[in-house]
């Protein structure tokens, strides 16, 4: 009976390992037909090689070959975290069922025999690779719903805390009002205080829908110029406090792959900040340059913190200095954060106690 052709859902890059020359040729025409990116080698040490280098999606190993045979090279795959979890699939001449019981515990996924049945390779090389990208997408939607579960957490804090307290402050107050017995100055003092309450609380709510915004949407790739973006930041800041003494250097042509839009609202948080921290200086002092190694890094001369704990700063509505004058609600490094990790990039800082602070970040985009 003839079998319908089959249809391969899913292509891949695959790597058949086999001694037989005559056996790479034929599954090579096979896969290649249906438009996978086939590479070939011809022994284990060739294969664990290639993997390193540049690990493929799938592999078809052949168990019987000299020196280092299939289930080793499974097994050393196995066996290192970077390649562990490329799925293999035997290619096999044996009939043994302890062959087969073997090549599970090696770790295969599943076994095809020799002489190749071609229906039968292009439907487990086309299960495996479904597999795959089921796997890559659930790992994927896992790691958003992690993110999602902790603005969650950091929402929850900010409803029963931080918002709280205005709250009762301006229920409070209303209270007293409503029950009349309040002089004018008293009345003209309550709905002040009423009326802060409500101005925090509205901060607070405008700062959950900027998180909640970064954290959405595609990027907008395009090349971007640091350099003129934060000289335009810097002048604002500078002319909000015209009474300030301060001296920003910013090194040109500091120009990245990225969205526009959010990296000027990254670059506002981070100097904002430096500028916010070096108030109590006599001459604030603001740097923004690349490393020899590529790090991006905006310093500043003010109060600096302990270094360990940055993993504090970038947690949501944390702040480190609430017993002196500065205004915030501790949002702004968790959006920057939100914003290098969607660039692919990285954020850490490094500081002292009054010996200022610097803040590092990397960008993994390309157009
Ligand atoms: N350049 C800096 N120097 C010293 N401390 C800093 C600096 N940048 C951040 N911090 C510390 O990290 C905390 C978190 O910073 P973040 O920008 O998230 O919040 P914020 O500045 O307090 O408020 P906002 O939400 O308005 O930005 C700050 O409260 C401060 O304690
Ligand atoms: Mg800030």
């Amino acid at each position: 009976m003839m079998m319908p052709p089959f249809r391969t859902e899913y292509t891949g890059d695959i790597l058949i390992v086999d001694d037989i020359p005559e056996n790479l040729q034929l599954l090579f025409e096979i896969l290649n037909e249906e438009g996978h990116e086939v590479r070939r080698v011809l022994n284990g040490q060739q294969a664990l090689k290639t993997v390193a280098v540049d690990p493929p999606d799938l592999i078809l190993l052949d168990i019987k070959m000299p020196i280092l045979d299939g289930y080793e090279v499974c097994k050393t795959l196995k066996a290192d975290h970077q390649t562990a979890n490329i799925p293999i699939i035997f290619l096999s001449a044996l009939n043994d069922v302890l062959d087969k019981a073997k090549a599970f515990s090696a770790g295969g996924v599943d076994y095809i025999n020799k002489p190749f049945d071609v229906y039968e390779v292009l439907v487990r090389v086309n299960n495996q690779l479904k597999l795959l990208e089921t796997t890559r997408t659930l790992t994927q939607r896992n790691q958003e719903l992690e993110i999602l579960n902790r603005d969650l957490e950091a929402f929850n804090y900010m409803v029963s805390h931080d918002l709280r307290r205005p709250l009762t402050r301006l229920l409070g107050f209303c209270e007293l009002l409503a029950d009349g017995e309040l002089g004018v100055a008293d009345r003209a003092e309550a709905m002040e205080i009423i009326s802060n309450a409500g101005t925090e609380m509205n901060q607070i709510i405008s700062d959950l829908m900027r998180l909640a915004t970064v954290s959405q949407g595609e990027l907008q790739l395009e090349m971007v110029n640091l350099s003129t973006m934060a000289i335009a930041i810097a002048a604002q800041l500078q002319n909000q406090n015209p009474e300030r003494q301060s001296q920003i250097d910013i090194a040109p042509d500091l120009i990245i792959a990225g969205d526009r839009r959010l990296l000027k609202i990254a670059l506002e948080n981070l100097l904002e900040n430096a500028w916010k921290y070096s108030s109590e200086k006599a001459l604030t002092k603001i740097d923004f340059f690349q490393a020899d190694n590529g790090h991006f890094c905006i310093r500043d001369n003010g109060i600096g913190f302990d270094s360990n704990q940055q993993n504090q700063i970038f947690t949501p509505f944390t702040r480190l200095h609430k017993e002196r004058n500065f205004a915030g609600t501790g949002i702004g490094l968790t959006i920057v954060q939100r914003i290098i990790q969607s660039h692919q990039g990285q954020i850490w800082c490094n500081s002292k106690p009054n010996e200022g602070a610097s803040f590092f970040f990397t960008c993994g985009m390309q157009l």
